[in-house]
């Protein structure tokens, strides 16, 4: 497999030319809070068995597991409120919503207003400290664990996006290709870290300024990162990281580590080429990130250093239904953003799950069931209006809408979002003066170069610098 050539900051280091790892062992995982204890190398051994067991009752019985690598929900789909108590964060609060308003000046993301992003950890702390002039940076990122997107990853990194331009501040973007090659048993670093190349094209087609992003793949960064990783990694114990985990006794060591190598993103000292010291760090992420990040925030702690504030989002369901989330590796079950205009509608035909009457004569009579139709469940993630997506709800759980006609305007919806852009339009993809939506994707994903990838995943540029440094002169006035 050919991997782009990298200019010299990074050149592939020669160790990493290794062979795949020996087989990791799937572990059964637990989301629930650490605990404390004093437990032996056999306790821990025990615990995890029984951990396996009381997760296998947990399934049998329909209830929900959300860890970082399986999400697995009882038949209502997600419970989200019981998830914010298992995991002990803050439901987003109207007056929060109001508040970025007021701060931002502008009009809250549609993902922020519909509930999509729906829990947090210290979104006052981190409002309070912006109100009174102390910026922060934003760190965000992705496993690189498939060649194409789909609609679902597009999420964080179009509310990313949003965020970055609202509060302007830098922003970090983590790509783990160690974590995915530590994963996943067959995958060697050589195509993890190609993934990770292709994936930050998909990244930076969301449009990014590239004055204002870095994006990292770890196995380039490590250097930089690792004075940082062992400060978390020596206040990690192993049992922590089995409570907060899950891990089995047989899963690589790698794996454990893993956890301070996600954390070390969230403290600016890990970038000492364009942030100051205990520059305060905000990380929009899927709920199933937060253990990484409860852990984080206890070592920040105990370390002294400014904790990260959290914005969770919910998962966006699969086709099929709410009871699992949109994945990369079952096709049908995902929008992706290479997909034909005819594709895509025909996969909402198709496999959208329906809360509607069984026949045109049920729906007229009852109405849809909104919570559980996919395709309105979709429409309230990616149609911008909110007059039309008042509308379209009323008519159809009254049944004056039909299924049929609820996918058509999906379709029109997404399709709308994935299409190429005309070949004669005179859109500058670099042009700052322009609004980059979700729509140029596919034109703009095609026109990234190797060239530009690597300037995103240079630190000591120049113009990373500087626009802060013009930031903070300003902010200092
Ligand atoms: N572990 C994440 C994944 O598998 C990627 C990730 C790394 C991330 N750092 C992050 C996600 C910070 C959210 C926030 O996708």
């Amino acid at each position: 497999m050919q991997i782009a050539a990298a200019p010299a900051h990074l050149a592939q280091p020669r160790h990493l030319a290794t062979p795949p790892a020996p087989n990791a062992v799937r572990a059964a995982h637990h989301p629930g809070l650490a605990r404390a204890g004093a437990l032996s190398a056999a306790g821990v051994f025990f615990s995890a068995l029984s951990r396996r067991r009381k997760l296998a009752a947990r399934r049998a019985e329909g209830e929900q597991v959300v860890t970082p690598w399986e999400v697995e929900a009882g038949e209502d789909g997600v419970d989200y409120d019981k998830l914010i108590e298992t995991f002990g964060c803050q439901p987003i609060t109207s007056e929060q919503i109001e508040r970025i308003e007021r701060l931002t000046g502008k009009r809250p993301h549609r993902f922020l207003r519909r509930g999509l992003f729906f829990s947090h950890r210290d979104l006052d702390e981190l409002l309070n400290a912006y109100e009174k002039g102390e910026a922060f940076y934003i760190y965000t990122g992705r496993g690189p664990s498939s060649e194409s997107l789909h609609l679902g990853h597009l999420v964080p990194f179009l509310f990313t996006k949003w965020l970055q331009e609202a509060f302007d501040v830098p922003l970090v973007i983590e790509l783990t290709d160690d974590e995915k090659f530590l994963f996943k048993k067959d995958l060697t670093i050589e195509e993890s870290r190609r993934l990770a190349w292709e994936n930050a094209k998909d990244i930076i087609a969301c449009g990014f300024d590239p004055k204002k992003t870095f994006i990292f793949r770890d196995s380039d960064y490590i250097q930089q990162l690792y004075p940082v990783t062992l400060q978390i990694q020596k206040r990690i114990s192993l049992r922590t990281a089995q409570n907060t985990f899950g891990f089995d006794p047989a899963d690589n060591i790698g794996k454990v580590a893993f956890a301070a190598v996600q954390a070390s993103p969230a403290f600016s000292i890990a970038f000492p080429d364009f942030l100051e010291p205990g520059r305060r760090c905000f990380v929009p992420q899927a709920i199933d990130q937060d253990p990484y990040f409860r852990l984080c925030r206890r070592v920040a702690e105990d370390l002294k250093w400014p904790k990260p504030a959290c914005i969770h989002s919910k998962f966006l369901p699969a086709l099929q239904g709410h009871q699992t989330k949109m994945s990369a590796s079952v096709a049908s079950t995902a929008l992706y953003m290479t997909d034909t205009e005819k594709k895509l509608r025909k996969k909402i035909n198709k496999h959208a799950f329906s809360g509607g009457g069984k026949t045109e004569e049920e729906q007229r009579e009852h109405g849809a069931n909104l919570d559980v139709d996919v395709s309105y469940q979709y429409l309230k993630i990616w149609l911008e209006d909110d007059e039309e997506l008042e509308r379209i709800g009323e008519d159809y759980a009254a049944g004056k809408l039909l299924t049929g006609e609820v996918k058509k305007r999906l379709g029109d919806v997404v399709s709308e979002i994935v299409r190429e852009h005309q070949e004669d339009s005179d859109v500058l993809f670099f042009g700052t003066e322009l609004e980059i939506n979700e729509s140029f994707f596919l034109q703009a994903r095609a026109r990234i170069e190797d060239a530009t990838v690597e300037r995103f995943m240079d630190p000591a540029r120049e113009e990373l610098r500087s626009s802060f440094a013009k930031k903070l002169a300003t902010e200092a006035a």
